[in-house]
């Protein structure tokens, strides 16, 4: 008898446990890109023009998956100084949207007189389809090869730019693609998912082996052998250990050239720290071009 009731709460517990791996592996993608917040990303997404930059177009690409995701291209007032500029390519961070970006991409617009081709991933924004590791990479090479394809475009550097998880979309886009991209500028993003978690969510950490989104940046960084990159790493950063961006900067070999910057700041406030935009400024002109020089004197 009470072997019986032994018998029977264990299966219980097990059927339990089975239920919650079950949900953690179902549900991950759910906690890793909240895309319905801030409330009202999903239906609302400021335009260009609301931020002081009226020459843009508002895109829907479609991915060779077949998902409409939508994209700002903000240029050069004419076309010829459009075709001279460099070309930024935003990787924005987990939550909210392109939109909420804007005031971020008008600072690189202004201050080094570049294009900047920003996307909303798919299941963010008004961009159709449900976030994944996978489909988010197919997102990013839709948004550089419309690039490559562009007849304005195609011959601009390109800078890759990613905050957060941002920087591990950068990352994979720039291991697969360095002869299309001459720059890369990462803000407090990390070195896998599952390296992550334990630090995010340690009562998932003895189970963080079922995380099947990995954005394994510490092996996609070794691949990066020629493009210069920029790390740019928040000291007081609650949400990434900044051990993770000094790890990755470690890892990089590129012959293009490395650099690692900190600040004063936590996750999202790094790119308000005082110096933050004085620094990419100092990268850009030293690895990718300097013209935005002459032009802003
Ligand atoms: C960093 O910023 C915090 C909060 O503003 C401040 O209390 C601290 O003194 C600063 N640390 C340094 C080294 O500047
Ligand atoms: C950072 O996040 C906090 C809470 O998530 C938010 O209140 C704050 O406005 C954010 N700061 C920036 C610069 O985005």
């Amino acid at each position: 008898m009470f072997f019986n009731i032994l018998l029977y709460l264990f299966y219980v517990a097990g059927f339990i446990v089975l239920l919650g791996l079950g949900l953690v592996y179902t549900y991950q993608c759910k906690l890793i890109y909240p895309a319905q917040f801030p409330e009202g990303s999903r239906v609302e997404v400021s335009l260009p023009s609301d931020h002081d930059m009226p020459y843009y177009e508002d895109l829907t690409l479609t991915t060779r998956d077949k998902v409409k995701i939508k994209a700002y291209l903000i240029k050069r007032s004419t076309d010829e100084e459009t075709k001279k500029a460099c070309t930024l390519l935003y990787f924005h961070a987990n939550a909210g949207n392109m939109g909420h970006r804007l005031p971020i991409a008008q600072i690189f617009y202004k201050m080094f007189n570049c294009n900047v081709l920003m996307l909303s991933y798919r299941g963010y924004g008004l961009s159709e389809g449900t976030p994944g590791e996978q489909g988010i990479r197919i997102d990013a090479q839709t948004a550089l090869d419309y690039i490559t394809e562009h007849p304005l475009l195609k011959n601009t550097k390109v800078i890759a730019y990613g905050q957060s998880i941002g920087g591990a979309v950068a990352i994979d886009l720039v291991a697969h693609n360095e002869d299309r991209i001459h720059g890369l500028i990462l803000e407090n993003t990390f070195l896998s998912l599952p390296k992550l978690i334990p630090h995010l969510m340690p009562f998932l950490s003895s189970v963080s082996f079922l995380c099947h989104q990995k954005w394994n940046s510490e092996v996609a960084i070794q691949r990066i052998a020629k493009t210069p990159i920029l790390f740019l790493s928040g000291q007081r950063d609650e949400l990434v250990p900044p051990q993770h961006m000094r790890a990755l900067f470690e890892n990089a070999i590129t012959s293009g050239g490395k650099s690692f910057n900190e600040f004063n700041s936590t996750h999202n406030d790094t790119c308000l720290a005082p110096n933050y935009f004085d620094t990419v400024g100092e990268f850009w002109a030293s690895s990718i071009d300097d013209s935005f020089l002459n032009m802003n004197k």
